[in-house]
């Protein structure tokens, strides 16, 4: 059986072999312009996973393709490199409705972008895969993720220490 390499399944496939292919949980990260927040997220992420063995893939999108094409943002790459994180191939998609079918989880990183996902997705939304990847609210009184786009590199080093602590949560609401 055909069976894609990840890069494929991320990027290119829209084939049912992608589901043939074997991992723990498929898990996309959304965000605007998927070039700062959420490729960050999928970079710890699937860092992650490679650390415990999770078995996890781990891609990301943004709901605007306003960036599509793009890399990340620079510093977003550099925060990330200065954690041990290689995120400088990441290519900038817009989330799509078949994405819906395409993952097991579904994480947002504000409210704007569960709004924008829900328009994309019409009547592919599901409620049970889609959530703020600040889902606990004991240890996140907020959901949203700050935006650093007009920020700063300690507003990107904030958002990864953010994000870090919430894959890490993710790591143990995800476990069988
Ligand atoms: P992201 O940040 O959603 O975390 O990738 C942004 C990137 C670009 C823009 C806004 C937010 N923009 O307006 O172009």
């Amino acid at each position: 059986m055909l069976r894609c390499s990840k890069k494929d399944f991320a990027q290119n496939c829209e084939n049912k072999c992608c589901n043939s292919y074997i991992y723990t949980m498929r898990i996309l990260m959304v965000c605007l312009g998927n070039i700062c927040r959420s490729p960050m997220a999928a970079g710890i992420a699937n860092a992650l996973s490679a650390k415990h063995q999770l078995g996890w893939l781990v891609d990301s999108a943004g709901t605007s393709g306003e960036h599509d094409g793009e890399g990340a943002h620079r510093l977003a790459v550099k925060v990330c490199k200065n954690n041990g994180i290689d995120i400088s191939e990441h290519i900038s998609k817009r989330f799509r409705k078949v994405d819906i079918a395409k993952y097991n989880r579904i994480y947002v990183m504000d409210k704007n972008n569960l709004r924008d996902v829900k328009v994309i997705a019409g009547d592919a939304f599901d409620d049970d895969k889609i959530d703020f990847l600040l889902n606990d609210t004991t240890l996140f009184p907020d959901p949203n993720v700050p935006d650093p786009w007009y920020g700063g590199e300690q507003d990107f080093v904030q958002v990864f220490d953010l994000l870090t602590k919430a894959c890490e949560q993710l790591r143990i609401q995800l476990q069988p």
